[in-house]
């Protein structure tokens, strides 16, 4: 079913902020860990170094807290004002205990509810279709949305096919009612559970509860089927964001910049030449933070807030484990 949005409200990202650890995981430093070398990573992914939050003592919600004090700082807000905390990751603090309770708190958003979104790389984009429904409804006026991921925190450094893509990171928008006249204007989302199969982890879950077997067994990482994974994602993120070109009519032309996932830059790349995007209308930052799963898009915003513009047109889309994936249409505000 398409979406139609009946609200007069139009939901807008009105503000962004982001956090990323100092620690650099470079290719050189993967080559003392792995059979691997930088030629390969860097033809095969195009990342050259990830971040790392190496204290064993910190959780995605350090990083959480960190983007969203800099948003409010930014926006000089008031965190009480703050209606609801939603933050989307596949690392929260603990299992059970919404990490997103944890960061309202934390930021003083005494207001607000919170809590976690879990679908993976595509997390935040449907963080977004949330967030952007709560303000259109008319019931909130300020929803904060939270893209957190230690990704290191589930990584086999021993298994070179996921080691090399992942880094650490977090991002943040603020979504509010605008008369700008622009904001979220459409969305494409779906899922397959058959894709389960293909990027997971295992245990830890209650189909495979934590046990000695589970834990000699290496189920507790992340485990993907690269190629597998490699050609859904071209062709569902590519489809979807057609999805969203053709029901919008939008002229490619036009695109101010498509905001992917940053998995692979060949994955981006290909979906790009698909749809006819010059590659400077292609947002990318794979090289320094590889692929952060639900701060991708978020810390995308950050790195290119600077060259946007009322009226821009975003398209953005992703893809990841479940598998998830979608596209969304949003034109920028300020
Ligand atoms: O964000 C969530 C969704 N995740 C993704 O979208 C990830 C999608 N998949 C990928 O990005 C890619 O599949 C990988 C980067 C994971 C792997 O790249 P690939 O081009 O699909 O490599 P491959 O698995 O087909 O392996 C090609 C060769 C193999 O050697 P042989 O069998 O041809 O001799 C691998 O053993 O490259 C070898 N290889 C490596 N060599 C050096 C695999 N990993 C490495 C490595 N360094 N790190």
């Amino acid at each position: 079913m398409n979406y139609i949005n009946p609200s007069p409200i139009k939901a807008s990202i009105t503000a962004v902020g982001a956090y990323v650890p100092e620690e650099r995981l470079t290719n050189a430093d993967l080559e003392t860990m792995v059979e691997t070398n930088d030629d390969w990573i860097v033809a095969r992914t195009g990342i050259s170094e990830r971040r790392i939050l190496k204290d064993p003592t910190k959780g995605s919600s350090y990083m959480a807290i960190k983007a969203a004090q800099d948003l409010i700082n930014k926006r000089n807000l008031d965190p009480v004002e703050i209606d609801a905390v939603i933050v989307a990751t596949i690392t929260p603090d603990m299992n059970v205990a919404a990490t997103a309770a944890f960061v309202a708190s934390e930021i003083g958003a005494t207001n607000a509810f919170a809590y976690d979104l879990q679908a993976a790389c595509s997390g935040f984009l449907y963080g977004m279709s949330n967030a952007s429904s709560m303000i259109a409804s008319g019931r909130y006026q300020k929803v904060l949305l939270i893209g957190s991921d230690k990704m290191s925190s589930i990584i086999d450094y021993s298994d070179r096919t996921t080691c090399i893509i992942f880094g650490d990171g977090a991002g943040a928008v603020l979504f509010e009612g605008s008369d700008s006249g622009y904001g979220w204007e459409d969305e494409y989302l779906r899922s397959d559970g058959s894709g389960r199969m293909f990027l997971n982890i295992k245990a830890g879950g209650s189909l495979f509860p934590t046990s000695k077997e589970t834990l000699e067994g290496g189920m507790h990482s992340l485990y993907q089927d690269g190629k597998t994974v490699f050609k859904y994602a071209v062709s569902e993120m590519t489809n979807a964001v057609e999805q969203i070109i053709q029901r919008n009519k939008i002229d490619p032309e036009n695109i101010s910049y498509l905001v992917p996932h940053q998995a692979n830059k060949r994955i981006i790349d290909a979906i790009a030449k698909r749809i006819g995007l010059a590659d400077e209308k292609v947002m990318s930052n794979i090289e320094y933070f590889g692929n952060t799963t639900a701060a991708t898009l978020p810390l995308l915003l950050k790195d290119y807030e600077s060259k946007l513009s009322p009226g821009d047109q975003l398209v953005f889309a992703a893809f990841g484990g479940g598998f998830t994936w979608g596209a969304a249409y949003l034109t920028w505000a300020y």
